[in-house]
């Protein structure tokens, strides 16, 4: 298997083209099951995991195209009819977002049979309040050997519904969003996520003819239609693919322009990075971060639900405190079990202890090289910013995980001065900078 070489030290001064967001890309692309006429999505990331969705997509008689358009790689979807509504376990174990088809497939099918994505590195992850929104909506749900199983009732539709949610779920919002676009009446959803990815799958639902108010905000409206149209549609930039630079920007106290960042996308991260000590400004044609001169102050940090900071940027945020002056409190509220980046990080020198929620970072002179490995896609980056700052050669193995949420992630960091590898087992570099 391969993995990425790193040796630390360089400070990265550059440009880095922002890829569009997997995390909106993925319902975008399940959205795509609700109407018969193309959907064709613009700005869409070379990534393991959108490959994971046109294939489970495919199998549900979807034609997916792709070309290049000006906007990256376009991709082209067409369920003219719904031919399987099972999305299986080898597909979804790989890939939990796989359950967002759920929705669109009872929505449009009147059936689904979909696998229970199960635990994953990062927790336990239940999806029942997607199940619990579907019944409100009037479907018949039930768990069999692992699966889910659900079908609306006699007249074939899904009828609207008012929806509390009792927390916050990104995953559960997007569902009941497109399942309720082809319900009958109005749904109303309360406590639903905010993030900018749900507003971009609201957009995109609207220009499919669907109405939606209040996205972006805790409580959304959708009056369902009996049918929606095809549409053109460009995804998000990816924020945590901004987060992320911008954090290898400070981490080497380097100075990077992420071009295409929007900085109203995560403003709880620029205002976090500044008082660390980095300068942000926008340019004409994205955001510039530049990293403190010396070493980081040390800067306490909660995850939350948007627009608080996100749990997807923890473990880069903890890689760079590990260098802080003085010393950093990294609290997680939403995922139980995501520190698995810790012991790495601690394998590199920092200083971390963890108890319970939260981790105290005490601030070290430097880190040194080592080879590591993580769980978890952001977990496995956190280690490669780690790499970028650290002393001698770090070995990032298992790095599947970094192909599932980084576009071209060597290739960018390379083209900004990092000196970095991705090598095969057998130890000779590859020549394509994935
Ligand atoms: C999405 C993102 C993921 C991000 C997460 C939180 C995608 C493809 N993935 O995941 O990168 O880390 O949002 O920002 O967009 N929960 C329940 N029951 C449910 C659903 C969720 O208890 O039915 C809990 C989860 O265990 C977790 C919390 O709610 O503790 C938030 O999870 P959720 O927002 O649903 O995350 P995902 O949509 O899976």
């Amino acid at each position: 298997m391969d993995k990425v070489r790193i040796r630390g030290g360089n400070r990265l001064v550059g440009k880095i083209p922002v890829s569009g967001a997997k995390n909106a890309a993925l319902p975008l692309m399940a959205a795509s099951l609700l109407t018969s006429a193309p959907l064709t999505l613009m700005n869409v990331p070379a990534l393991a995991d959108i490959e994971s969705m046109c294939s489970l997509l495919t199998g549900l008689g979807t034609t997916v195209g792709d070309q290049n358009g000006a906007m990256g790689t376009e991709l082209v979807l067409q369920n003219l009819n719904i031919t399987n509504t099972e999305a299986p376990y080898d597909v979804v174990r790989k890939m939990r977002a796989s359950v967002l088809v759920l929705g669109p497939l009872l929505a449009r099918a009147g059936r689904a049979r979909v696998s229970l994505p199960g635990g994953c590195a990062i927790g336990n992850r239940p999806v029942d309040l997607h199940l619990k929104g579907l019944q409100e909506l009037g479907a018949t749900v039930e768990l069999t050997r692992g699966y889910i199983e659900a079908h609306t009732g006699p007249g074939g539709r899904l009828r609207g519904a008012k929806i509390a949610f009792p927390t916050v779920s990104v995953g559960a919002t997007e569902n009941l969003m497109m399942a309720a676009s082809l319900a009958d009446g109005e749904t109303v959803l309360i406590n639903a996520a905010r993030e900018p990815e749900i507003v971009d799958l609201a957009d995109c639902l609207i220009a499919m003819g669907a109405r939606i108010e209040g996205h972006g905000t805790d409580t959304i409206h959708i009056w369902g239609r009996e049918a929606l149209c095809g549409a053109r549609y460009q995804v998000v930039p990816d924020r945590i693919e901004i987060g992320t630079y911008a954090i290898a920007a400070c981490i080497t106290g380097g100075e990077l322009e992420l071009v295409g960042a929007r900085a109203g996308l995560l403003e709880t991260v620029f205002d976090t990075l500044s008082e660390t000590g980095a300068s942000i400004s926008e340019t004409g044609s994205g955001i510039k971060v530049s990293g403190p001169e010396g070493r980081p102050r040390g800067v306490d940090v909660m995850t939350e639900p948007y627009p608080g900071f996100p749990t997807d940027l923890q473990a880069q945020m903890m890689a760079y405190m590990t260098r802080a002056e003085g010393a950093s409190m990294i609290t997680e509220s939403i995922f139980e079990n995501r520190f698995m980046h810790v012991p790495e990080l601690s394998r590199m020198g920092a200083n971390i202890t963890v108890h319970q929620a939260s981790a105290l970072v005490r601030g070290v002179e430097h880190l040194t090289g080592a080879p590591v490995m993580a769980t978890d896609l952001r977990a496995s980056v956190s280690l490669v910013l780690a790499g970028l700052a650290a002393v001698g050669e770090t070995n990032i193995n298992r790095i599947y995980h970094l192909d599932r949420g980084y576009e071209r992630l060597v290739g960018k960091l390379r083209d900004c001065g990092a000196i970095i590898e991705r090598v095969a087992e057998n130890g000779s570099a590859r020549n394509q900078v994935a």
